[in-house]
């Protein structure tokens, strides 16, 4: 199960299929991990402050005989320890704060040893045109106090610049906003087409939400109000190889040693 945006190689290809391109095994449910630990032989660790998805990981990896490779833990970031050679977040820097950014950042650093990759993945919002203030318009309010309260999202130029001055060196950065305009109309229409059972597990005011979210997000990613960028740094300044970044893997807060 994941909950983050799928990368269409091709546009026809169904949501499953995009799923596994984008090689999103998150911490969230630990499909990364565990798919990055089957696949790619490395030893994984996921971080989740969620007890059902640690719960999930769990039984995940007895399942698919992963625990040699994978561990799962429910732990915040800012209390990770160890160094790792590659480190990728998805989905969970719009839930730090902005004031939060730069240790954020100098965390990761430190938790990377020198040469690693850090790969981080984020919903983020149009930089401001010069002069203008920043406004929360109704639906974005309405975000922020009924689907996730305490988010906070920045423009990608802030970011690479928090890089930069934590001492990465930017490698890329790719825009996936058209992958997350048809994730989430996809999600939407499966969420339509299961309302009966929607509505009994969540209720009616719930359902009705999500689907109008679902369907006001997708059309922001379309129009372009909404963005989303995965950015990959490196720890100093070795050369990054088809080899050293290939085994770069996408999860939430998930490191790989
Ligand atoms: C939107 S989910 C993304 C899950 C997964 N990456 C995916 O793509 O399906 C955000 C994840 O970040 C985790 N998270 C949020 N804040 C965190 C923190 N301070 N420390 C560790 N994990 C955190 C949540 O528990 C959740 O697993």
């Amino acid at each position: 199960m994941l909950y983050s945006c799928a990368y269409f190689t091709e546009w026809h290809n169904d949501i499953d299929r995009a799923q596994h391109d984008k090689l999103d095994i998150g911490c969230g449910w630990g499909a990364l991990i565990c798919h990055a630990a089957k696949n790619y032989g490395v030893s994984a660790r996921g971080v989740t402050l969620s007890q059902e998805q640690y719960d999930r990981t769990q039984t995940r990896i007895k399942e698919m005989g992963l625990e040699d490779l994978v561990t799962v833990e429910i732990r915040d970031y800012n209390h990770l320890d160890g160094t790792y050679d590659k480190i990728s977040s998805i989905g969970m820097y719009e839930h730090i704060g902005l004031a939060n950014i730069p240790g954020y950042m100098q965390k990761v650093k430190h938790l990377l040893a020198p040469g690693g990759l850090f790969h981080n993945r984020a919903i983020a919002r149009r930089t401001r045109e010069k002069g203008r203030r920043l406004r929360f318009r109704a639906e974005h309010k309405a975000i922020l106090k009924y689907i996730f309260p305490g988010t906070a999202l920045t423009d990608i130029s802030h970011t690479q610049q928090a890089m930069e001055q934590a001492g990465f060196e930017v490698r890329d950065v790719e825009g996936w906003r058209e992958h997350y305009a048809l994730t989430c109309r996809i999600w939407c229409e499966r969420l339509y087409a299961r309302e009966d059972e929607a509505i009994v597990l969540v209720g009616e005011p719930n359902y009705r939400m999500w689907v109008a979210y679902l369907a006001g997000v997708s059309l922001s990613f379309t129009r372009g109000s909404i963005l989303i960028y995965q950015a990959l740094a490196s720890h100093g300044r070795e050369s990054v190889t088809a080899t050293n970044a290939g085994g770069l893997i996408y999860l939430a807060l998930i490191v790989a040693l």
